[in-house]
């Protein structure tokens, strides 16, 4: 893992764009997988405010996200759907027939939608990059604490945690989900980057678990201490339960000499 504590969540979504950036300017077809949640909204407008300037196309793209709602309807506002309109897919020149979603209507199969969606993904070359955030739980996607290290995407009955942690984003009356389609731990260890964004003081704790604690199904970011390409970004509130931060930093340093001296490793 590549552990990277920045000053505020700012530049927690810059460097992340920045991620996002390389790819897309070094591969002719990029894969991107998207997260859903709070964290990565200042990631988007980071990239949205790229493609304004003219920095930045996403014609090629093709994006898959991590989860979404079981039988939500993806005009509802709630959906993670509506999330990815309002806050990317509708400020840049993406094509929409390369977006996609685990999505399973009402009627459908879950089993097998996560194995079409498992398809799609192989069909597209595999995920270049993904972006994750991570539960108060240590969940990744919907991936809740107990899911398997080998799953792959499939409906997921959520914790107690998560649904009260997102009750927040749900007004008076709205009906909050209680189930998810998620890709699964294997379907993240699949892709060839992955980029963790975690800021905020609510998620110590759980990054504390995923970097320092044991490979654990009840902490399923935990896996990515087996992931070739892990890269974390954290903010200092969600790095303050670390003990280890001035090696880190260190280990930036002398990181970044090295890409000074040899260019970037990145390896898409
Ligand atoms: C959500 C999503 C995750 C996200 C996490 C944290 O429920 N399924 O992909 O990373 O919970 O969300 P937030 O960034 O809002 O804290």
């Amino acid at each position: 893992m590549q552990i990277i504590i920045y000053d505020n969540a700012q530049q927690v979504a810059q460097s992340a764009a920045q991620w996002v950036k390389e790819l897309i300017n070094k591969k002719p077809d990029p894969v991107l997988g998207l997260a859903t949640g709070s964290t990565p909204i200042s990631l988007y407008k980071e990239l949205v405010a790229q493609y304004t300037a003219g920095q930045l196309s996403f014609k090629n793209v093709s994006t898959f996200n991590l989860d979404e709602y079981h039988q939500i309807d993806p005009a509802n506002p709630q959906s993670y759907r509506s999330f990815m309109h309002q806050n990317l897919f509708k400020h840049v020149d993406i094509d929409t027939n390369n977006t996609s979603l685990p999505t399973c209507a009402v009627g459908e199969n879950p089993r097998t939608q996560g194995l079409a969606y498992e398809q799609k993904i192989k069909q597209a070359g595999g995920i270049d990059l993904q972006i994750l955030g991570i539960g108060g739980n240590g969940h990744i996607g919907f991936n809740e604490p107990t899911s398997s290290l080998s799953s792959r995407t499939r409906i997921k009955t959520l914790t107690q945690q998560t649904i009260s942690d997102n009750s927040r984003l749900f007004k008076q009356g709205e009906v909050q989900p209680t189930m998810a389609m998620t890709m699964g731990i294997a379907t993240i260890m699949d892709a060839r980057y992955v980029v963790l964004m975690a800021t905020g003081a609510s998620k110590a704790q759980a990054v504390k678990e995923m970097i320092t604690g044991g490979v654990s199904a009840m902490c399923p970011a935990s896996a990515l201490q087996m992931h070739e390409n892990a890269i974390v970004l954290l903010d200092q509130a969600a790095a303050s339960e670390l003990g280890e931060k001035n090696y880190y930093q260190w280990a930036n340093n002398e990181n970044r000499k090295l890409i000074e001296d040899y260019g970037y490793f990145h390896n898409y």
